[in-house]
């Protein structure tokens, strides 16, 4: 007869029992036969570290259970694994350290945490021989990590596009489709709950940029320094580009691009981004995320799904809490965060290579677009094509002059465009954005 051997029940303590936290009870309770049977453990939430034990919760807890010092977490001997979602930099940082000392388990959702000392923690789980998982972290649902520490193990990865933060997806999509400005879009986004009432970690591009030094720091094997990332947020984008994006053929989005250049030097990015109508990232649309992956071996890769939420972003970090029991068990073995050192060296952000749109507001009369083009030869920035709409001119006699420039380092743009800024007849700040042509 068959018999299966009676589960091992694995003990957890809980940091954080906001949206996320709530989720993971929930959800392990819904799908506990499941979990059993798939890994041979019982996983129990027996301590959760709370701000305010007294407030009315969907998840039902023992109030024994329920503790306001971190340090009960870490000092219970019985508890093999501790979760961290209560975010921000400084407890979070004391609790996964203490944890790991303690020769804890730890799981963490905390992207801004790793971004920031992920190179110190993941030392510290090293020297201390027990991982942190971190699956939460990036992209919500989307098992991505995973992804990149199993699936494609056995490739080199060459670049990795990502729509990795929904709420900016959400309020770019609306500005494009419904043509609301920043502040009607941001306004819509918070009302049903997308956007944080002070959505500034999001819009800024840093909650995406976060994720994309986690993707990058794994796919190539050293700890990518904040400072070498260029970050810009969506906050500035104007309901006009738009318009021209889609006469020129393009969406806006706010694009993560990793990609590593024939030297092996690594380049990291989050900045609003040109796509091409017809690429498949182009469609992501709404508060979701995707992540399109290019390994040497497999090619292109694409993940979809939600990126932020309770029930996704909980799913991602009860298949860290089941990787994690079954290591206690002795049934897995998981090396955590792995340097390999591959490549090893960050690109400096100027020298980051791409093709830009260009959009200024000039006077209307002639010889300007030659002024234009003139500095923009002087500086070798070839043209590829140029939009001046009829109809746009306004009061002043200015009007708007579109350009799509060929590829040039950042550092060369960013020399154009205080000389464009500089002419007499450039009458207003450029606005300017990235183009990738990825093929469709
Ligand atoms: N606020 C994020 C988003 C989810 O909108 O995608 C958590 O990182």
């Amino acid at each position: 007869m068959n018999t299966r051997p009676s589960p091992r029940t694995v003990s957890i303590g809980l940091a954080g029992l906001g949206n996320v936290g709530a989720g993971v009870v929930k959800n392990l309770e819904r799908n506990r036969d499941l979990i059993i049977q798939r890994t041979g453990c019982d996983l129990r939430v027996r301590r959760v570290l709370v701000r305010d034990p007294a407030r009315a919760r969907d998840v039902a807890l023992p109030a024994e259970a329920l503790t306001q010092r971190w340090q009960d977490l870490v000092e219970d001997p019985q508890l093999q694994i501790v979760v961290e979602l209560i975010g921000g930099t400084s407890t979070a940082y004391d609790l996964i350290c203490a944890a790991l000392r303690a020769g804890k388990v730890v799981v963490t959702g905390n992207k801004a945490l790793l971004a920031e000392r992920g190179q110190e923690l993941f030392a510290l789980a090293e020297q201390c021989g027990v991982p942190i998982f971190f699956e939460a972290a990036v992209a919500g649902g989307i098992p991505i990590i995973q992804v990149l520490q199993e699936g494609l193990v056995g490739n080199r990865i060459l670049s990795i596009h990502g729509i990795i933060n929904g709420t900016c997806n959400y309020i770019l999509t609306r500005m494009a489709q419904a043509g609301l400005s920043y502040q009607e879009a941001l306004g819509e986004a918070q009302q049903k709950g997308y956007a944080e009432a002070d959505p500034t970690l999001d819009v800024s591009g840093w909650d995406a940029a976060h994720k994309a030094i986690i993707l990058a720091s794994l796919s190539y094997g050293f700890w990518i320094e904040q400072s070498c990332v260029r970050v810009q947020g969506i906050e500035s984008i104007d309901p006009l580009d738009f318009k021209f994006a889609a006469r020129l053929g393009y969406v806006i989005k706010l694009l993560s691009v990793i990609r590593a250049d024939e030297q092996g030097l690594v380049e990291v990015r989050t900045e609003p981004t040109l796509l091409p109508q017809g690429h498949v990232l182009a469609s992501v649309s709404g508060s979701y995320n995707a992540v399109l992956v290019n390994g040497d071996v497999v090619g292109e890769t694409l993940f979809y799904g939600r990126g932020a939420g309770q029930d996704p972003t909980s799913s991602s970090v009860i298949s860290d809490l089941c990787e994690a029991a079954m290591i206690q068990a002795g049934t897995l073995r998981h090396s955590g965060f792995v340097p390999h050192g591959l490549y090893g060296r960050s690109k400096p952000a100027g020298e980051t290579l791409s093709c830009y749109y260009l959009r200024l507001q000039v006077d209307d009369v002639p010889g300007v677009l030659a002024q234009v083009a003139a500095q923009l030869g002087r500086l070798e920035i070839g043209i590829s094509s140029v939009i001046q709409p009829e109809d746009l001119e306004d009061s002043s006699g200015c009007t708007p002059l579109v350009l799509m420039l060929d590829a040039a380092p950042l550092a060369r743009m960013h020399e154009a465009l205080r000389a464009l800024e500089a002419l007499p007849c450039v009458r207003a700040a450029p606005s300017w954005m990235r183009v990738e042509r990825l093929q469709a």
